[in-house]
């Protein structure tokens, strides 16, 4: 972790850092950072978009509940938590993505993390999935204890499947009829990365 970033913010001037800023595949500059407490209501609008542009995330158009203040307080308790990291992507200063990786609180299984990651829909297909998911790996391999990341995914979410094999996720089960969405169930894969330590 790296640059830092000066941000002219109505409040002054806040710094915070950069993960990442890596030339996307169409030539655009994408820009991976810890959100702030200012990003909530751009977050709250970006959940609610990514929401109705697929079936393949829990909540569809507008079924982002959050509050401006619950989100507010969501990303303070992030921050505040060595065992998470919310990822934002950014083109042109607009939110792209958001990821966020997390270790299970339990000491008996806090050696597992769960993600999940989500990336606007004008925008699939220029490596930014991929350029998060490193991030997140990168952030499970920091983590010494931790040694599994795992997801759920709606098994006719081919794309997304893609994307994590192509990292080394492998399918361990099935939870049959997981989804329903527009009057279909739908199964979900269990996948894991098994990280080497
Ligand atoms: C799944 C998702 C995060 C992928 O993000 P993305 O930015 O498009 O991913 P990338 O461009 O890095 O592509 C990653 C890999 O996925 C596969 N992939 C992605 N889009 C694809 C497409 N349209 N056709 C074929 N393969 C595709 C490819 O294998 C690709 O790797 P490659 O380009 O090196 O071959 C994105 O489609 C998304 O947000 N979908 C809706 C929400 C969602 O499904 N989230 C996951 C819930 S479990």
């Amino acid at each position: 972790m790296q640059p830092l970033m000066i941000l002219s913010m109505k409040g002054g001037i806040k710094q915070m850092d950069i993960l990442k800023e890596i030339t996307l595949k169409n030539g655009e500059l994408l820009i991976l950072r810890e959100p702030l407490e200012s990003d909530a209501k751009e977050m709250i609008d970006y959940l609610n978009t990514v929401g109705g542009e697929s079936d393949n995330l829990l909540f569809g158009k507008g079924e982002f509940r959050l509050t401006l203040e619950q989100e507010m307080e969501y990303i303070k308790k992030v921050g505040n938590d060595p065992n998470m990291r919310m990822i934002l992507g950014f083109i042109n200063n607009s939110i792209v993505s958001i990821a966020e990786i997390r270790s299970l609180s339990r000491k008996r299984i806090a050696h597992n993390s769960e993600i999940a990651i989500s990336v606007k829909k004008d925008y699939w297909g220029n490596g930014i999935g991929s350029a998060v998911m490193e991030e997140l790996i990168r952030f499970a391999k920091e983590h010494k204890e931790i040694k599994n990341i795992s997801l759920g995914v709606k098994a006719s979410n081919r794309n997304a499947i893609r994307l994590y094999e192509k990292f080394g996720f492998v399918k361990v089960g099935v939870h049959k009829d997981y989804f329903y969405i527009n009057e279909n169930y739908d199964d979900e894969w269990i996948m894991d990365f098994y990280l080497d330590k």
